[in-house]
């Protein structure tokens, strides 16, 4: 099937529907990267659930909460796994920071970029290796960055179809999923962080405000992506 023929069949689908699809069909070339957020830690149940030999990394920067190591921990006790953790390639992270300073996102986008760049692209595109099908944890109504993505796409950067199952739940929707499977969940979404990221460039927000807006906070909201997303 297509691009175009996959979202047309799967429209209408549930995400258990659709993954148990493709982990089927692309057995051993499939993985979730996951972030250890709430649409990640339901996706994860899920993906437990059809086939726990699949594959789940995460990014881990340097920069994380203590409280995202925390549940690392706490989903591989659960379900009996091991999160692969992909870290930044040391040489490029002592030259960045030498050159531009340890809190250097601050300093200006373009900074900022370069940091999630070496903390997170590189890496990711290592954890790509052998994969043809890339599971994230995309909703649509997450951001203006994020209201035109398909739930099945061709990311021509990576050369592989990413693969967003919650692209249509809500905030609410992926929280039922949580609660009603005891799914383990980032203590810090209870301490007013809906989006959780690196520790230096997420702060709590107040109810009512956008869910993105604790996320790189002193940035506009067209440019508020790591270029994980990049479109
Ligand atoms: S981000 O690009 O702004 O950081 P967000 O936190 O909304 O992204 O997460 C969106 C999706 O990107 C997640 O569901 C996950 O698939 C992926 N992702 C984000 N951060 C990480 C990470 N540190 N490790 C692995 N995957 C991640
Ligand atoms: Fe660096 Fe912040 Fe990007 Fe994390 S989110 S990689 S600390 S700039």
């Amino acid at each position: 099937m297509s691009i175009e023929e996959l979202n047309d069949f799967f429209q209408h689908k549930s995400p258990e529907e659709v993954l148990r699809y493709f982990i089927r069909e692309y057995k051993g070339q499939i993985a979730l990267s996951s972030s250890l957020g709430v649409e990640d830690q339901a996706l994860t149940d899920i993906i437990q659930k059809i086939d726990p030999s699949t594959r789940i990394f995460t990014l881990d920067t340097g920069r994380l909460f203590p409280e995202t190591y925390s549940l690392i921990d706490k989903t591989n006790m659960r379900y009996g796994i091991q999160l692969e953790v992909m870290f930044p390639d040391y040489r490029e992270l002592e030259k960045l920071v030498s050159r531009d300073g340890i809190n250097l996102f601050y300093n200006s986008i373009e900074q900022r970029k370069a940091c999630c760049y070496v903390r997170k692209i590189e890496p990711l595109k290592r954890a790509f290796n052998g994969l043809k099908v890339w599971i994230c944890g995309l909703r649509r109504e997450q951001s203006v960055t994020r209201n035109n993505i398909q739930l099945v796409e061709w990311d021509e950067a990576n050369g592989l179809i990413k693969l967003n199952p919650l692209i249509n739940f809500t905030e609410q929707q992926v929280w039922e999923y949580i609660r009603a499977n005891s799914v383990p969940y980032n203590i810090l979404h209870d301490q007013g962080f809906p989006s959780i990221g690196c520790q230096p460039c997420t702060r709590a927000i107040k109810p009512g405000e956008d869910i993105r807006s604790g996320r790189w906070w002193w940035e506009n909201p067209e440019q508020k992506e790591c270029g994980l997303h990049k479109r």
